[in-house]
């Protein structure tokens, strides 16, 4: 059994079909996830039958009901992705960042230390493969999901940040989440819970909320709405494809060493203008001209708008220590990352119209309203 946290969200969901997808074992899922505007519960509609899923509705800040969850469902390991993911919320208002991204965690932590005392130290099966899923102080781990972002920014220059570069963060949700990692590595050095932390990159795929810049280039730039680029577009983002992630993920639950940190990066810098630019050039191949919106490219929609701000400049991974410690490698590149993203968001307009709601259009509404 394995307890995921935010399993609702763009990664979470991206992870838990991974995993039941490769699994061979029938192990389990728990799901904990609050179901905020983030999440999508459509994303399990093929999972309604499948006795490995179980979620519940629940903020990862309540107590009572993580300890319930712990007692009830005995995991061997806790993922937690739960988080507010989104930069400029976090400018508008950074409340619930500072409430789920540190108190939840500091209770999450609290949870898991009180469960881990519980567990035996080993395990009592003779069999291996049970071993490592079966739930005792040698095979417990607590994953944490964190960003790049902790770090802060880099100018153009600078080598890509490693697993000791300084934490600087700049934004409300880069701070939260460098406080999250603080709580984490304080209870590993504390009180012995092993955990693990790993620092990725931007990350895009499938089932991304259309507020982050990949899926809002595809979803406007397919209904003929401007493609805005703070700034002057010249920021630079390095991006992982989702499943590379995830394939990281299992390898850090399998082979990782508690008390460590991973960076997790997708080789793939690029500046933002570039990027959309890109996301124009494949949507221009693969949308015939007399279907679209305009009958035009569809780079001419993208505008220059106000600037984020405090916006930072850089963000790169040094990917050594993941490589060399954890065998682990992306095996998408942006150009066949992108292509796969585009082609999936243009043929799945089932979730792409049950995106488009409330949610989507008040975010459209206030942030236009910004500018
Ligand atoms: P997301 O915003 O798509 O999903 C977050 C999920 O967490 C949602 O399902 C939401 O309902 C749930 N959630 C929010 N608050 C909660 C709470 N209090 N209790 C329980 N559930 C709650 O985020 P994502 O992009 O899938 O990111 C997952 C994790 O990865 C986050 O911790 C994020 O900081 C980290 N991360 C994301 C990226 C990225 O590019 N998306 C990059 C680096 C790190
Ligand atoms: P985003 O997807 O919000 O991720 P993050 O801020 O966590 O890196 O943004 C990626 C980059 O794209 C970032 O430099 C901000 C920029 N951006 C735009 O230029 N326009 C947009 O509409 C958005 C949402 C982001």
């Amino acid at each position: 059994m394995i307890l995921i946290t935010g399993g609702a969200g763009f990664i979470g969901s991206n992870f838990i079909f991974h995993l039941l997808e490769n699994d061979t074992s029938n192990e389990k899922i728990i799901v904990i996830d609050k179901l905020t505007y983030a999440a999508n519960i459509g994303n399990f509609d093929e999972l309604k039958n499948d006795e490995r899923f179980t979620l519940i509705k629940s903020d990862i800040i309540d107590p009572m009901i993580v300890k319930r969850t712990f007692d009830e469902f005995n995991p061997r390991a806790v993922i937690n992705f739960a988080a507010e993911s989104h930069v400029d919320r976090s400018i508008n208002s950074p409340n619930e960042f500072i409430k789920t991204n540190i108190n939840g965690t500091f209770n999450l932590l609290k949870c898991s230390l009180a469960y881990f005392g519980r567990l035996p130290d080993e395990a009592s099966s003779q069999n291996q493969d049970d071993f490592s899923i079966t739930p005792s102080k040698r095979s417990f781990k607590f994953i944490h999901i964190s960003t790049d972002e902790v770090y802060g920014s880099l100018n153009y220059k600078e080598p890509p940040f490693t697993e000791s570069s300084p934490y600087k963060p700049n934004s409300p949700y880069a701070a939260s989440k460098a406080a999250s990692d603080h709580l984490v590595r304080a209870w590993f050095r504390t009180y012995n819970l092993p955990t693990i932390i790993s620092n990725c990159s931007n990350n895009y795929g499938p089932y991304q909320f259309p507020e982050k810049l990949i899926p809002l280039t595809i979803l406007n730039a397919t209904m003929g709405k401007d493609i805005p680029v703070y700034g002057d577009g010249k920021q630079v983002r390095d991006w992982l494809y989702v499943q590379d992630h995830c394939n990281a993920i299992i390898s850090i639950l399998n082979k990782g060493i508690v008390g460590e940190t991973y960076n997790i990066g997708g080789n793939a810098e690029i500046t933002n203008f570039e990027l959309v630019s890109r996301i124009c050039g494949i949507l221009d191949e693969l949308i015939p001209v007399e279907s679209r919106e305009i009958k035009k490219n569809h780079d001419h929609l993208i505008k220059f708008v106000k600037d984020r701000p405090g916006h930072d400049i850089r963000y790169a991974i040094n990917n050594q220590k993941i490589y060399s410690e954890l065998d682990w490698r992306p095996t998408e590149n942006l150009e066949t990352g992108l292509e796969k993203t585009v082609k999936w968001y243009l043929q799945n307009k089932k979730w792409t119209d049950s995106i488009k709601t409330k949610h989507y259009k008040d975010w459209i509404e206030t942030n236009y309203g910004r500018r």
